[in-house]
């Protein structure tokens, strides 16, 4: 028997990264096999805050999906779906606007945070308000009992939860309050020793052929303290070590690279190529995958076809409880 139902979500940003790899992606492909597991492409949320350029969402969401079956997501055991592809997304979302007070909403530190780094973009929408309810009506919605999310999601999910609450007590028990599945992430530096991220062109993609991974990690940023060969290195500080710690193993980092570097014993280079020598057959799979399902042109149509389906049963339920509940 299955120990729950798990929801998670992601925006279409494009292509994924060795961030979302190990800060998401592999704890969903490890929580298929024990969990009835909802996955989804939120595109919807894409729109909160890129609504006046919206052209690049489809083509994100095509290539993450793709990233996403190469990595391992089994639509045999999961269901993978396209949030707008369900109408009782929004209709939910509608229904929770209604009893969800603004005041929740204008509190959110993200609500806040985002409108003032995000200066280029004008996030003084209703829609973007809104985001924390869109988000309550995707989890609620599939009675989810975890959510699999980052620590910068937990406000979110606390209002999903201050929402559900709110509901069955105004209505009945129809929501399952769901808790956030905080699960403990390597540091996954870019190449340049800041967070991986697209917009810091800094990113290992997982449709990054072996030559342009290599090609990114031979400059990689390193002790910067460490200038000549000679001078020792200290690894704590070393981007390089932080993917060591997600590629190498243990024993090899502590008898060989580890002490290597801080006695001048191993330079910056041939650290690197003991890198690679375990990236690159990690990510090969992957790549090789890819480019499989690549050439596949219906796949990701048909795939999230098929999700959709499957979602749609759990989903068309829910709302309907809800609405039965509100009296409409
Ligand atoms: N807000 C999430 C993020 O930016 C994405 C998301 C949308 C989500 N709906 C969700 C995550 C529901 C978990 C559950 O990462
Ligand atoms: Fe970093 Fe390796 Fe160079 Fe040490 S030897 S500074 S860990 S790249």
């Amino acid at each position: 028997m299955s120990k729950g139902r798990v929801l998670s979500g992601m925006r279409p940003t494009g292509r994924l990264h060795l961030g979302h790899l190990f800060g998401a992606l592999e704890n969903w492909i490890r929580l298929q096999e024990e969990y009835d597991c909802f996955y989804f492409v939120a595109d919807l949320h894409a729109l909160t805050t890129d609504y006046a350029d919206a052209k690049p969402i489809r083509d994100n969401t095509r290539e993450m999906v793709l990233d996403m079956l190469a990595a391992g997501i089994d639509t045999s055991k999961a269901t993978l779906f396209l949030q707008s592809r369900l109408h009782e997304h929004a209709e939910l979302h509608l229904l929770l606007s209604m009893i969800t007070p603004v005041p929740w909403l204008e509190r959110n530190p993200t609500y806040k945070e985002q409108q003032q780094e995000l200066t280029t973009k004008d996030l003084s929408t209703y829609g973007f308000l809104g985001y924390p309810v869109l988000m309550a009506s995707d989890i609620l919605l599939y009675k989810a009992n975890h959510v699999p999310v980052g620590i910068d999601q937990v406000p979110h999910l606390e209002l999903t939860r201050e929402i559900a609450r709110r509901f069955n007590h105004l209505y009945g028990e129809v929501f399952v309050v769901p808790e956030a599945l905080l699960t403990e992430f390597p540091k996954v530096p870019g190449t340049d020793g800041r967070k991986m991220s697209k917009s810091y062109g800094n990113a290992v993609y997982l449709a990054d052929s072996p030559e342009e991974i290599t090609a990114k990690i031979r400059p990689m940023v390193t002790d910067p303290a460490r200038v000549r060969r000679s001078d020792p290195g200290n690894p704590d500080v070393c981007p390089v070590f932080d993917l060591h710690k997600v590629f190498t193993p243990q024993a090899e980092r502590d008898t060989i690279i580890d002490p290597g570097c801080r006695t001048a014993g191993i330079g910056c280079l041939d650290c690197k190529g003991v890198l690679l020598g375990h990236v690159l057959p990690a990510l090969r799979p992957i790549y090789d995958r890819r480019k499989e399902l690549a050439t596949r042109p219906e796949l990701v149509q048909e795939v999230l076809e098929e999700g959709a389906g499957s979602a749609r049963k759990v989903a068309a339920e829910t709302l309907a409880e809800a609405k039965a509940a509100m009296q409409i």
